[in-house]
C-alpha cells in the first residue's frame, strides 16, 4: 500500500504531484515543429474539422469542468458556437443538433452511466461524428466511439479526480487549437497556444512548489463552515472545480460563481466566516475581478487569492499567492493546481477519508 502511494500519504497527493509528467505524457508525440499534429484526430481529422460548425460537449462532475473550459476556448479560438452540459440532464432533454455538430464526451473512467447513454442517444442523432476524450483506453466509452483522444493520466486511485482533470484540459486544448488553425485562428495566438502546452509541464512543476504555503493557508479553513470561489471566463469552471474538490473531501459547503454575478446573490452571505477564494489570471478580466474583489473585503469577508505574477500589486490581501505567468491555454490548468492542494490539505486537517470520500464512488456506472 504505502509503496503504490511512491512514500506520499495519500494517493490523491502522489495524483497532484504527478501531474507535470502524465500532462507531458498527454502531449507526447501530439506536437511537433510548433503544431499539433491534426492525425491525433484521426486520418480525415482536416476535413472532420472543416465541417464542424458546432459542437456539443457532455460530461459528468469534474469531466464537465473540463468541458466548461473547453466551451471558451473553442469559441475564442475557432468561432464555432459550442456547449457544455451535463450528461444527465443532455439525455433526458430534446436538444436540437443542426447539421455539421461535433459531439464530444469527456470521461476518465469511460464508464460513467449517464455519459454512456448520452453518446449511445447521441449516435442516432445525426451528429457529424462523435469524439471521446477519456483516460481509460478499453472502457465503454471509447469503444462505442467513432474517434478517440486519450488523456494519459495513468490509472486515478483517488476519487477526487486530480490528474485526469487537468490531463483532459490539455486534451481539449490540443483540440481548441486544432479546430482554430482550420478556422482561421491567427498564427501568432495559435503558435502561444502551442508553446504555452510545450512549457505547461514545468509551469505546472512551478506551481507545485507553493505546497508549504498552500498548507499554512489551508489552517484558516479546518473550522468553517462554508466557503466560494470566484472566477472568470475559463476560471469559472476552474473555480468551480475547486469548489468541487473541496466540498468532494473536506465535506466543507462550497460555491463558485462567476464573479460579475457576486452582486445578483453571494454577496448577502459574505461576512468574517465566510472565506472567498479568488482566482486571478492576467487576463482581460483582470481588474474587473480585482473590483469584485475589493467588494467582498469591503463586506469584511476573508479574502484568498491565486494571482498570476503580475497582477499582484494592487492587491490587498495578506493571503496572497503569486502563480507563474500563464497564458490563455495554461493557465486554467496551472490555476488548479493551488486549489486541488488547498482542499487536499484542509481535508487533511479536518480528518476525512481523502481517497475515499464518504458516499461517493470513483466511477458511477449506476444511474
Ligand atoms: C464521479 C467521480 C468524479 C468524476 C465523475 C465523472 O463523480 O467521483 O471524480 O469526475 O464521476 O467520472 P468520469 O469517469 O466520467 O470522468
Amino acid at each position: 500500500d504505502a509503496i503504490d502511494k511512491g512514500g506520499y500519504r495519500h494517493f490523491m497527493l502522489k495524483e497532484i504531484h504527478e501531474q507535470p509528467r502524465v500532462l507531458a505524457d498527454t502531449l507526447e508525440g501530439r506536437i511537433a515543429g510548433g503544431k499539433v499534429l491534426t492525425e491525433i484526430l484521426g486520418v480525415d481529422a482536416v476535413p472532420l474539422l472543416e465541417k464542424t460548425q458546432s459542437v456539443h460537449i457532455v460530461a459528468c462532475g469534474t469531466s464537465y469542468h473540463a468541458g466548461l473550459v473547453a466551451r471558451y476556448w473553442i469559441e475564442s479560438l475557432a468561432g464555432v458556437p459550442c456547449t457544455a452540459e451535463i450528461a444527465s440532464e443532455y439525455r433526458y432533454r430534446s436538444p436540437v443538433v443542426k447539421d455539421g455538430t461535433l459531439f464530444i464526451t469527456i470521461s476518465q473512467s469511460g464508464e460513467t452511466a449517464d455519459t454512456l447513454a448520452a453518446l449511445k442517444l447521441a449516435k442516432a442523432r445525426g451528429y457529424l461524428t462523435q469524439l471521446a476524450v477519456c483516460n481509460v483506453p478499453e472502457s465503454s466509452i471509447v469503444r462505442e466511439s467513432e474517434l478517440v483522444l486519450m488523456t494519459r493520466a495513468g490509472p486515478e486511485i483517488g476519487v477526487a479526480s486530480t490528474k485526469a482533470f487537468t490531463t483532459q484540459l490539455v486534451a481539449l486544448a490540443l483540440f481548441s487549437l486544432a479546430l482554430g488553425r482550420v478556422k482561421g485562428l491567427s498564427e501568432k495566438r495559435y503558435a502561444s497556444g502551442v508553446r504555452q502546452l510545450e512549457q505547461l509541464p514545468a509551469m505546472v512543476a512551478e506551481a507545485l512548489k507553493l505546497d508549504e504555503r498552500i498548507q499554512a493557508m489551508a489552517e484558516r479553513f479546518v473550522d468553517k463552515q462554508h466557503a466560494l470561489f470566484l472566477g472568470r471566463g475559463t476560471h469559472w469552471p476552474v473555480a468551480m472545480e475547486g469548489a468541487l474538490k473541496l466540498k468532494e473531501i473536506s465535506y466543507i459547503h462550497a460555491e463558485a460563481y462567476a464573479a460579475g454575478e457576486l452582486k445578483h446573490g453571494p454577496l448577502a452571505l459574505v461576512d468574517q466566516d465566510m472565506p472567498v477564494i479568488a482566482v486571478a489570471p492576467n487576463d482581460h478580466l483582470i481588474d474587473k475581478l480585482l473590483s469584485n474583489m475589493e467588494e467582498v473585503r469591503a463586506r469584511g469577508g476573508e479574502l484568498f487569492v491565486f494571482v498570476e505574477d503580475g497582477v499582484g500589486r494592487g492587491i490587498d490581501s495578506e493571503n496572497m499567492l503569486v502563480l507563474p505567468a500563464s497564458g490563455e491555454i495554461a493557465a486554467p490548468v496551472v490555476f488548479t493546481i493551488p486549489l486541488q492542494l488547498l482542499s487536499y490539505h484542509v481535508a487533511v486537517l479536518r480528518g476525512t477519508d481523502v481517497d475515499q470520500p464518504r458516499n461517493l464512488a470513483k466511477s458511477v456506472t449506476v444511474e
